[in-house]
């Protein structure tokens, strides 16, 4: 029997905030406001020699924090552009939302990132689901979900073809001719769809990988549809393997029906790691970590967050049974159908005190806590059971809990065949594997030069 060759896995790095709700009150882990692009930089340096594929930065376009960490502050379009000029090769994923921008605003700034970075560029697609922002568009509240996967859709089949707008050679900055751009190969889109009409073309060339990858996570039925349409890579909350399994499967299955490749669509759970050369030092290690998150006004912030007095809570008990109800019916679930499942599970676990939901984040990505070896072993085994391509993943600090997986696990799964020696090219679509893509605008393409 011919041994199946080992996949290797898909690397990704979330920069926003650290995987541990203490992260950033450690003395190695403190970040300042005014330090944010260093911090980013940092990061994305750490993420370039450990040879991931991407480093993602979340955004929302509102004021969502609790004071309690440190704030989604400054425009990720900034940040990123600094990063990318802080780097060779990492690539990176920007979020934007596509109820509160226009693609012709978006599909311009993340051209110009592609351009700035040689084509390292991926958008996160999200229809926002902090439900303040719309306050600040002049918005009285959210479009229900299925209206904003709508606007999405149409956004981002306008935002494919602004991309596209420029045939790969159109670029001719001849100075011999004069000719800086063969007008001939720019083309216009007349996109008319439900919510945008644009006439386009875009004014900034095609990217040098082609078009920018797409990513986007989405859980409800509806969700896995959009990413199985448009997504080249997708990002998931999975705390139970079993689930995991089943949802990559349906995924790929609806990617399938869509007439794609599955193997061409990363599936990213995101797992969050405290991890120590020994057990029992990761162990304490998150006991350390523990110890700071869990003050008094943290105990506050999450029983606010359900819409509770920390007075219902006790620290050294589990979640009380009794007041599952009024959180379930309560408007706190505003996140994604996978963090909210994610989040309840997490609350309906006899076995965790609240001392240890809060210190989990409170709800959220799959925590391991161990050895080098055992993480290594984690990702090898959901790989090889069909539950992931990679890993969305969250250090419990940063930038030095990223460096020590770089240091540690890094070397192990490469030993492993599991994860790079070296770059396989220079764009972004290189790290996943995928191909340069068509230009879909040519097929049909509308001239722009002038018929007289
Ligand atoms: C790992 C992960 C990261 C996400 N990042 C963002 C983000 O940065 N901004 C945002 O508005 N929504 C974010 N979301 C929410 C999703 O984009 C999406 O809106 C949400 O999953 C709703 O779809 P669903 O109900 O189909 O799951 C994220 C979701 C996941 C699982």
């Amino acid at each position: 029997m011919t041994p199946t060759r080992k996949r290797r896995l898909h690397l990704n790095v979330q920069s926003s905030y650290p995987g541990h709700p203490a992260g950033w009150r450690t003395e190695e882990g403190r970040r300042l406001p005014g330090e944010d692009i260093a911090h980013i930089q940092a990061v994305a340096r750490v993420a370039e020699k450990a040879l991931f594929n991407t480093v993602f930065l979340a955004d929302s376009p509102s004021m969502t924090d609790t004071g309690e960490a440190p704030t989604r502050s400054l425009d990720p379009v900034v940040l990123l552009a600094a990063a990318a000029l802080a780097t060779e090769r990492v690539g990176f994923i920007l979020t934007a939302s596509t109820t509160f921008t226009h693609p012709y605003n978006l599909a311009r700034q993340i051209l110009s990132l592609e351009q700035l970075s040689k084509g390292r560029f991926a958008w996160n697609i999200v229809t926002t689901t902090d439900e303040r922002a719309s306050g600040n568009f002049g918005m009285s509240k959210m479009p229900p979900p299925a209206e904003r996967y709508a606007i999405a859709a149409d956004f981002t089949d306008a935002f494919v073809k602004l991309c596209d707008s420029w045939e790969d050679a159109a670029l001719t900055g001849d100075p011999q001719t004069g000719v800086w751009a063969d007008i001939s190969r720019i083309h216009a889109i007349d996109h008319k769809g439900p919510y945008f009409s644009i006439s386009g073309p875009m004014q900034v060339p095609r990217s040098p990988q082609g078009r920018p990858m797409l990513v986007q996570a989405g859980s409800s039925p509806i969700g896995r549809d959009f990413a199985a349409r448009y997504a080249d890579a997708v990002f998931t909350v999975q705390t139970v393997r079993e689930e995991a399994i089943a949802y990559y499967s349906d995924v790929k299955s609806r990617i399938r029906g869509r007439g794609r490749d599955p193997d061409k669509v990363a599936i990213l759970p995101g797992l969050s790691l405290v991890m120590g050369g020994t057990e029992k030092e990761a162990h304490a290690r998150l006991d350390w970590l523990d110890q700071i998150a869990n003050d008094r006004s943290t105990l506050e912030t999450f029983a606010n967050s359900l819409g509770l007095e920390a007075c219902d809570l006790d620290y050294d008990k589990p979640f009380p049974e009794h007041l599952l109800a009024s959180v379930e019916e309560g408007d706190w679930l505003r996140r994604s159908t996978g963090h909210n499942q994610a989040k309840l599970r997490l609350l309906k676990e006899p076995t965790l005190t609240v001392r240890q939901i809060i210190a989990r984040g409170s709800g959220g990505h799959f925590r391991l806590v161990g050895t080098p070896e055992q993480v290594a072993d984690f990702m090898e085994d959901w790989a090889d059971a069909g539950a992931a391509d990679g890993f969305n993943l969250f250090l419990d600090v940063y930038p030095s809990g990223l460096a020590s997986f770089a240091e540690h696990v890094v070397p192990i799964l490469q030993r492993r065949g599991r994860h790079r020696t070296e770059y396989e090219g220079p764009t972004l679509r290189d790290h996943f594997g995928l191909e340069r893509p068509a230009n879909r605008l040519i097929s049909n393409p509308r001239d722009l030069t002038p018929s007289s």
